[in-house]
């Protein structure tokens, strides 16, 4: 699976978002380890508070299905009009401290895209530095 095609996907997912109040719409795709990709789209609530990220949309899938080590996640986000997002999607801080809680963040990748050839890729240490993480209780 190359960065450009787990870019595809997380472009497929975010047809999916529904985002009637803030009109950004967001795809995710998840590949875990052992080479089963995920993919989530945000899912906005009347009641705003309930609203759910793509990002976490695509994890708690997947480890609502047992997946426990994931590789990299591809995240494309941008207001519904634009074909083509103007910006990067960079995970938000609860979504980042997800992706910590399931990954080494020394190895996992978060890609953010506008297209499949323009993305930028950082270690999730690079996103969320000193983080705190399950081998902090012990
Ligand atoms: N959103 C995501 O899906 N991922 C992020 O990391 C940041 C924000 C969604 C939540 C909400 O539906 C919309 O983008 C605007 O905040």
């Amino acid at each position: 699976m190359t960065d450009q095609e787990l870019i595809k996907l997380a472009l497929d997912a975010r047809k999916n978002a529904y985002a009637p109040y803030s009109h950004f719409c967001v795809g995710a795709a998840l590949l875990a380890k052992d080479g089963r990709i995920y993919k989530g789209c945000n899912i906005e609530n009347s009641s705003y508070g309930v609203t759910i990220c793509a990002e976490r949309t695509a994890f708690f899938k997947a480890v609502s299905e047992g997946e426990r080590q994931f590789d990299r996640i591809a995240i494309v986000g941008g207001m519904e009009d634009d074909e083509i997002p103007k910006g990067y999607a960079f995970p938000c801080g609860p979504c980042r401290q997800v992706m910590r809680e399931f990954s080494n963040p020394k190895e996992f990748n978060v890609i953010v895209a506008k297209s499949t050839d323009d993305y930028q890729s950082y270690l999730l240490k690079e996103l969320l530095p000193h983080s705190f993480g399950p081998e902090n209780i012990y």
